[in-house]
């Protein structure tokens, strides 16, 4: 497969079509308004990726809960206050050709309370003087990502993302060390997957036949078990579930270290299961067009960009003009990104990403 292979068009099993390969990893800018409404940053970077020649566009996280926040300016899409600005994004994003999809996150026991975040443990022994949230407050939290597709519905996106990777409340209920509970969403890997599988064949109700559903999963660190993992992976692709797997890992070319996958690529992992019509996308230093055209020919259907659509916006188009497109080196300055009209909070929140940003620039 070459470059260009990257630019045909990819069919999911609900609603329209990719135009292309590449989609926009969700991103956290902590420029929204401290209720979770879009900002005028949030809109001006979203019509600039619009701009960009994705296939995709995924908002950064968005709170279902107002409970769940993470990150001190983090989107929200818990309110029906919330709806105009994310109509605003999902139309600028679809103006442009692209589809367009909110992340849909609820941060579980790393909720932050400085932001108003409540946080909501699988077991008592996870946050101190915390216990472990009732059967009814998952089914609760449960039914707000429910809704919270639902609303990403009515504001015109094409679809969601859960977001069941990193800690996050659907990836600690999965984690045989985070949850420790004797319910039914506690115990065996079946229970544990249990919250994960009800929101997303939830939302699949919810939201009917031309909703698309995106599934970001983690492998790494939390006490997640791998051949766990690639069990219910294979049963969620069997029973064609959602649209897309967005596979996050912090480097696609991830090897596995231990266990009986050790040595294969973690990708390669998922890759080498039968799929049927879901998508398999991966995240992880993807800062080049040949790397992006590498991984179409290690099974990917699409890729994820990140860090390198914050350096440049358009990174599709850069692609598509130059096969040999590299991202610029990191750190780069922050007059650099300035340059490329990434608004100053945006540039603050990257200072907290280490190399990214030059210190003292
Ligand atoms: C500034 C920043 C914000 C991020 N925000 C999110 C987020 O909201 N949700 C999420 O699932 N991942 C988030 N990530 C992770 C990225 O989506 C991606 O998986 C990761 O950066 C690896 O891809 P990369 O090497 O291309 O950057 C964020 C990463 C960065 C750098």
């Amino acid at each position: 497969m070459s470059v260009s292979d990257l630019f045909k068009p990819l069919t999911l099993l609900h609603g329209p079509a990719m135009r292309n390969r590449f989609m926009l990893a969700p991103l956290t800018s902590q420029q929204s308004e401290y209720d979770g409404s879009a900002s005028q940053f949030d809109q001006q970077w979203m019509e600039q990726l619009a701009q960009g020649g994705y296939g995709l566009v995924q908002t950064s996280a968005a709170t279902v809960e107002a409970g769940g926040i993470a990150f001190e300016r983090q989107l929200g899409i818990h309110s029906e206050a919330h709806l105009p600005g994310l109509m605003q994004m999902a139309k600028a994003v679809q103006q442009s050709g692209a589809l367009a999809a909110v992340q849909l996150h609820h941060a579980g026991h790393r909720a932050q309370p400085s932001w108003g975040g409540i946080p909501a443990p699988a077991s008592d022994r996870t946050v101190s003087n915390t216990a472990a949230i009732s059967t009814e407050v998952v089914e609760r939290i449960r039914n707000s990502f429910i809704a919270a597709a639902k609303r990403a519905q009515r504001a015109g996106f094409n679809g969601i993302s859960v977001h069941g990777a990193f800690g996050w409340i659907l990836s600690e209920f999965l984690s045989p060390q985070l949850n420790d509970r004797n319910d039914r969403y506690g115990g065996s890997a079946e229970n544990r997957a249990r919250f994960t599988l009800e929101v997303i064949e939830g939302i699949r109700k919810a939201c009917g036949p031309d909703f698309q559903i995106g599934w970001r999963l983690s492998i790494e660190r939390y006490g997640l078990r791998l051949e766990e993992l690639r069990e219910l992976t294979a049963e969620i692709f069997d029973k064609e579930l959602i649209d897309y797997l967005d596979l996050a890992l912090w480097d696609s070319a991830q090897l596995v270290r231990d266990g009986s996958h050790q040595g294969k690529t973690m990708l390669s992992v998922f890759s080498e299961l039968p799929r049927k019509g879901v998508r398999l996308g991966v995240a992880g230093k993807i800062m080049s067009a040949q790397r992006a055209g590498e991984l179409l020919d290690q099974g990917c259907d699409f890729v994820l960009i990140a860090r390198a659509g914050i350096l440049q916006r358009d990174f599709p188009l850069q692609v598509k003009a130059n096969p040999r497109y590299q991202s610029p080196q990191l750190p780069v300055t922050a007059d650099y990104l300035r340059q490329g009209d990434l608004s100053e909070r945006f540039i603050e929140t990257m200072r907290g990403w280490q190399t990214f940003v030059k210190p003292g620039s």
